[in-house]
C-alpha cells in the first residue's frame, strides 16, 4: 500500500510503502536525504516524525535511543510508513552536504572495454554506502600518500558497487597498476565523494553534454540519474574519441535514444581508423557541438575529458551565446608530479 510522505522543510514529498524503508522510497524519488549505514546503526539518516504512524523497523539503540524514540525520531533507513507521514529531515541539496568518506573497497570486477580501457567495480563494506550525486568522483588513497581522482559511472540509486571507467595513460603508476598487477577481490582505498559536477535540477533548460574519452564515465551517471528520475529535459550527447575503440560502450547511448524521445546521441571521431569503416560525423566533439548550433543562450552544457577540449568548449560555447554561469565541466586534469 503506498502513502504520501511530506518532508519538512523542503514540502518535498514522495510515496512511501508499507514494505520499503522511508530512505529507499527517498533515494527512488530523487531526494537526497542523508544516510551512512543504511543499517541502523551509525544515526545518520535521523529524522523527527511530525504526524503519522510508522513502524521503526530494525533501529539498533545505541543509533537511536528510547529517549529519541520518545521524542518521535526514526531511522530513515529502517523505518516504514503504516499511514501518510509528515517528516521533518535535512535535505542533502548540494555536495557540501554530503559527508565526506574514506573507506576500503574491494575490487569486485575489472573488465577492459578498450585495449586502454577499464571497467572496474568496487564493493564498499557490508554497512557502508556512498552516498553522491551524479557526476561526483572518488579519489584513490596510494600506499606512497598520492592521490588519482576517477569520475564515478553509475547513478546514485544503483549503489551496490562503485563503477569507474579507467584510461590507461602511458607510463601512468595507478592506471599501469590497474592494467597490470591489480586483480579482483584486490582491497583499495578511496575518498570521497568529490566535486560540483552534477545535474543543476532546478533548472529546465535543454541540455548538452560533452563528453571526451573516458569522460564519458560521469555523464553516463547523469543520464542515469535522469532516466530513472524521469527528468525528461531534451538532452543531447556528443562523445568524442579519436577512433572507434574509443567509444567503449558504443551500444549504450544508442539504447537511450531509442528509448527515450528528448535523448539524442551524436558520436564523434576526429582520426577513424580505416578499418572503423564510419560514417558518422568527424572532427572534434566540441566542433560539432558548434554546427549544429548557431545560438547557445538557452542552453546548460555538462563537458568531461581532457583540459584542452574543456577550454577550447567553454570559450567558443560562450561566444556563441552560453551565459559562462551554464558551463559545468570537470577536467580530467592528472596530479602534480
Ligand atoms: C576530477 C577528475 C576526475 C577524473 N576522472 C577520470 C575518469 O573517470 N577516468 C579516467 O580515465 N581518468 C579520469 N581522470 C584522470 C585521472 O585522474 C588520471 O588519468 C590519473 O590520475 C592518472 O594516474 P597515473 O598514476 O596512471 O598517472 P601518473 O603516474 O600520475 O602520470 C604519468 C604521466 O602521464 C601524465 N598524465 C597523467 N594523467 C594524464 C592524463 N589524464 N592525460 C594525459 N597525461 C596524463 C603525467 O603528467 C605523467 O607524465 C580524472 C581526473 C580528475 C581530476
Ligand atoms: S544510515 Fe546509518 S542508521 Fe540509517
Amino acid at each position: 500500500m503506498a502513502f504520501q510522505v511530506t518532508l519538512q522543510p523542503s514540502g518535498h514529498s514522495f510515496e512511501g510503502f508499507e514494505d520499503e524503508t522511508l530512505l529507499a522510497s527517498a533515494l527512488e524519488a530523487g531526494l537526497h536525504l542523508p544516510y551512512g549505514c543504511r543499517n541502523g546503526a551509525c544515526g545518520a539518516c535521523k529524522g523527527k516524525v511530525l504526524e503519522g504512524d510508522f513502524d521503526h523497523g530494525p533501529a539498533q539503540d545505541h543509533a537511536l535511543t528510547a529517549e529519541e524514540r520518545a521524542a518521535g525520531l526514526a531511522l530513515m533507513c529502517c523505518a516504514k510508513p503504516r499511514s501518510d507521514l509528515v517528516v521533518e529531515c535535512r535535505e542533502a541539496a548540494a555536495e557540501g552536504d554530503i559527508p565526506v568518506k574514506t573507506l576500503p573497497a574491494r575490487v569486485q570486477k575489472l573488465a577492459k572495454l578498450a585495449p586502454d580501457v577499464m571497467l572496474m567495480q568496487l564493493k564498499l563494506p557490508a554497512n557502508e554506502r556512498l552516498q553522491f550525486l551524479a557526476g561526483q568522483y572518488v579519489e584513490f588513497l596510494l600506499k606512497d600518500g598520492k592521490r588519482r581522482a576517477f569520475s564515478i559511472a553509475n547513478a546514485p540509486q544503483d549503489d551496490e558497487f562503485i563503477e569507474l571507467h579507467v584510461r590507461l595513460v602511458p607510463g601512468g603508476q595507478f592506471t599501469g597498476h590497474v592494467f597490470g598487477a591489480m586483480k579482483e577481490r584486490d582491497i583499495v582505498r578511496i575518498e570521497g565523494p568529490h566535486g560540483s559536477f552534477h545535474l543543476q535540477e532546478l533548472s529546465q533548460k535543454p541540455i548538452i553534454l560533452l563528453a571526451g574519452g573516458t569522460g564519458f564515465a560521469p555523464i553516463k551517471a547523469i543520464v542515469e540519474h535522469t532516466i530513472h528520475n524521469k527528468i525528461a529535459r531534451p538532452m543531447t550527447l556528443y562523445w568524442g574519441s579519436r577512433d572507434r575503440t574509443g567509444l567503449y560502450l558504443p551500444e549504450l547511448p544508442q539504447r537511450w535514444a531509442a528509448a527515450h524521445p528528448h535523448i539524442r546521441y551524436v558520436p564523434v571521431l576526429s582520426e577513424p581508423a580505416a578499418a572503423d569503416a564510419w560514417t558518422g560525423r568527424t572532427g572534434l566533439a566540441h566542433q560539432a557541438v558548434l554546427e549544429d548550433h548557431a545560438d547557445l543562450s538557452a542552453f546548460q552544457v555538462y563537458a568531461c575529458g581532457a583540459p584542452a577540449m574543456i577550454e577550447a568548449a567553454k570559450r567558443d560555447f560562450c561566444a556563441r551565446g552560453l551565459p559562462a554561469e551554464e558551463f559545468f565541466a570537470d577536467v580530467f586534469s592528472f596530479a602534480p608530479q
